[in-house]
């Protein structure tokens, strides 16, 4: 066999490169790469879904608005379809994420707008955050990151950029927990009481607080979108509630993984560790590069509004697209040295907040988060470092995150 030859087979199913197959959760890349080079547009009939993996496909269908999002416009059978609410047909009470035109826009654009605003008010705010949560870990010996510091630092600046009164912060960080569920197909029926219970809880806490800013607004995200509505914003209550939702959703395990990975990564790549340590103004290209070597979400989709071609080959309506952002990430075609975990070298942007309509939203966020963690936690312990044990990838389907991560400081 020749060098550039993958050493694996492809794949054959959407299955074997998901978290749920063992081997693809402890590392999914080189199954990726066999399936890049050998088939990079795939059909997995099981789950009638086609799976790109380059980088240009993928760019360029994620940037494609002519596809649409909705779950009920997937074919009966496929993976997207098994996301469709039958009790709403049209996705008037989806969140963003799963809602097309005109509605997307008409809920997405003033929550970006207000959100965006409230972010870059708010960074000195978020970052003096970080810090008290970092300060607040353990000085000495050994503990779980996840625990101390990547788990709580996405909930606790969500709550405070909502506008979360301190005295609630123990219960709505229960129900982000509970609400997160919803994106593991796997849960149990447990976990799916819990889920539901957290999710009216957390509807009645946003109507609560919906009504406290609406007579006396305040410095946060819930009172700027009750005034955008008040001025004219074409949104009713039920959608703001499901869109807040949505960004806890969409925000905390993410972010979660990102502080993870990044973590994990720098104390198995030290070289990059001390390259940062000494020039901290590579904050922000150690999180591009984190995000481009291990995405939180390694995958995204789309769903095919009319019979074409797409990535070469002949696709039908409502046939589901799905694309592996982590395969995007390491294209060679795209990135020089894909492999190689290098903050100092320059790159081409990477695919991990998706891109074009649904483009991910948190993405300035997670980067002020993840930049001031790295930063904060490698000055405060200068010589972390990784015991040994065994890394437990988490099993949720196209996520990519740790589940528990010991620390020696
Ligand atoms: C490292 C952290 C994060 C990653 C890797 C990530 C990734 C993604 C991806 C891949 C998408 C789909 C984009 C597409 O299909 O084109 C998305 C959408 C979204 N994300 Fe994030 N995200 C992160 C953090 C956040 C945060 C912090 C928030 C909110 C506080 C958030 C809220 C959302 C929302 C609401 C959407 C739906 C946007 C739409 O469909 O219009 N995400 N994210």
């Amino acid at each position: 066999m020749s060098d550039d030859k993958p050493a694996i087979e492809a794949p054959t199913s959407l299955l074997q490169i998901s978290a749920f197959d063992a081997d693809a959760r402890e590392n999914p890349h080189p199954r990726l790469k066999a399936l890049r080079e050998t088939c990079p547009v795939l059909r997995d009939e099981a789950v009638k879904t086609w799976l790109l993996t380059r980088y240009d496909d993928i760019r360029a269908t994620v940037n494609d608005r002519t596809f649409v999002r909705q779950p009920s416009k997937a074919e009966e059978g496929s993976l997207s379809r098994m996301l469709a609410n039958p009790d709403d047909p049209n996705g008037r009470r989806s969140s963003i994420l799963f809602q097309d035109d005109p509605d997307h826009s008409r809920n997405r654009l003033p929550l970006v707008k207000a959100f965006y605003a409230r972010i870059k008010k708010m960074e000195p705010e978020i970052e003096a955050m970080i810090d008290r949560i970092i300060d607040a870990a353990p000085a000495s010996g050994r503990f779980d990151l996840m625990e101390h510091i990547a788990v709580p630092i996405p909930i606790l600046i969500i709550a405070h950029i909502l506008g979360v009164d301190e005295s609630r912060l123990p219960e709505f960080r229960d129900w982000s927990e509970g609400i997160i569920l919803s994106l593991n197909p796997m849960r149990t029926a447990e976990e799916t009481a819990y889920m539901e219970a957290s999710g009216e809880k957390l509807d009645a806490y946003f109507t609560e607080l919906m009504t406290a800013r609406r007579n006396d607004p305040r410095d946060d995200l819930i009172s700027d979108m009750v005034q955008a509505q008040a001025d004219g914003g074409d949104f009713d209550d039920d959608e703001l509630r499901v869109n807040l939702q949505a960004l806890l959703v969409g925000g905390n395990l993410t972010t979660t993984d990102l502080i993870g990975n990044g973590v994990w990564l720098f104390l198995t790549h030290p070289e990059q560790l001390e390259a940062l340590k000494a020039d901290p103004s590579l904050g922000a290209a150690a999180v591009e590069e984190v995000l481009r070597y291990e995405a939180p979400v390694q995958a995204t989709s789309r769903i095919v509004s009319e019979d074409r071609e797409v990535a070469g080959c002949p696709m039908k309506k409502s046939q589901p697209v799905f694309m592996s952002l982590a395969a995007a990430n390491r294209d060679p075609g795209k990135f020089e040295t894909p492999e190689d975990f290098d903050i100092t070298v320059k790159r081409s942007s990477h695919v991990s907040f998706g891109g074009g309509a649904h483009i991910c939203i948190g993405a300035p966020l997670a980067r002020i988060e993840a930049r001031r963690v790295y930063l904060k936690l490698f000055e405060r312990y200068p010589d972390m470092k990784l015991p040994d044990q065994d890394i437990e990838w988490r099993s949720l389907p196209f996520f990519r995150g740790i589940e528990r991560l010991e620390v020696e400081v």
